[in-house]
């Protein structure tokens, strides 16, 4: 990795290398994974959601491609809170890059002993999963479709939460803008804009069955990336609080544009599977250069349209 203080960005008070972000749910379930990434060049980690228990997840095959993308039903599988916790501690042990413990749950209580946790581990953020799309048999329509909810837990985990809080919203309703205000609203300190979207479908012409055993997943990827620049773009004119904005970001170019549409920091996960967890060099490379040719001094100077 090229080391330049061009990219150093601040993440509530630490200095994060760049303002690229491992998205959730890629190789962050072990420290060594998570390190591997901050090695290419990611400068903040989120960890896959954890939940008060250990999850199995769903039964495979998990993950099918597509042309714009995958879609996948993990299924919030999980080495629960206590596990995922020393893992964060191992990593926070051998690096300063910023940790984000993402956890998941769905009742405000869980969501208050989940942030309980996390205040005494190293994490520097938590993230509230409000919006994975594949547990709706489990335990019905994501917690991000509803404003109150959104209201409800986020002001609850601020009472008690001695990090950040983050709300990771879902793409899958009409009202997103409303409810990124209601987050902001409660108290929330980021938010992480968008999840998957759908969940949506791919199917096995030759099999004649859905690709996944689940049938339905949340999609990612290229085709996605329209709608999470509308949402960034539209969100960031109505709050004040700062944007992880992902959802399709494949190459530098792609990170560019979740700046211009107002993201302070770009996540990154499906480009991980087509291009291994080198594509942070690349894309940071590719920042590096962006901002040279452009006599651009800092990745703030990247600035977002009016
Ligand atoms: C899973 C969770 C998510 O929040 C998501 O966007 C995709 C998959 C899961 O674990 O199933």
């Amino acid at each position: 990795m090229k080391k330049s203080g061009i990219l150093q960005t601040d993440f509530f008070g630490k200095l994060a290398n760049s303002p690229l972000v491992l998205a959730s749910g890629v190789i962050d379930v072990s420290y060594s994974g998570m390190l591997r990434a901050v090695e290419a060049g990611c400068g903040i980690v989120t960890m896959k959601s954890l939940t008060l228990e250990p999850r199995k997840g769903h039964n495979g095959p998990v993950v099918a491609e597509f042309a714009g993308g995958f879609i996948n039903s993990m299924g919030l599988c999980n080495p629960g809170i206590d596990s995922g916790l020393k893992e964060a501690d191992d990593f926070k042990n051998r690096s300063d890059a910023p940790l984000i413990a993402s956890v998941f749950a769905i009742s405000t209580d869980d969501f208050i002993a989940l942030t309980r946790k996390v205040n005494d581990s190293k994490a520097d953020a938590i993230e509230l999963n409000l919006s994975c799309p594949n547990v709706a048999d489990e335990y019905g329509i994501p917690l991000a479709a509803s404003k109150e909810k959104v209201t409800e837990i986020v002001l609850e985990v601020k009472k008690i939460s001695r990090l950040p809080v983050i709300a990771k919203l879902s793409p899958n309703t009409y009202n997103v803008p409303e409810i990124a205000k209601a987050a902001e609203n409660a108290g929330a300190d980021a938010l992480t804009l968008i999840n998957t979207l759908g969940p949506g479908m791919v199917i096995n012409i030759h099999a004649r069955k859905p690709m996944i055993l689940n049938k339905f997943g949340g999609i990612s990827g290229a085709a996605i990336k329209p709608v999470a620049l509308k949402l960034i773009y539209q969100i960031s004119k109505l709050i004040d609080i700062p944007i992880i904005g992902t959802g399709g970001v494949l190459n530098a170019d792609d990170a560019i544009e979740f700046l211009m549409a107002g993201a302070k920091y770009v996540s990154i996960g499906t480009a991980v599977y087509y291009h291994g967890i080198e594509v942070f060099t690349e894309i940071r490379e590719g920042l590096i250069n962006y901002l040279t040719t452009n006599n651009l001094s800092s990745i703030e100077d990247i600035l977002p349209l009016s």
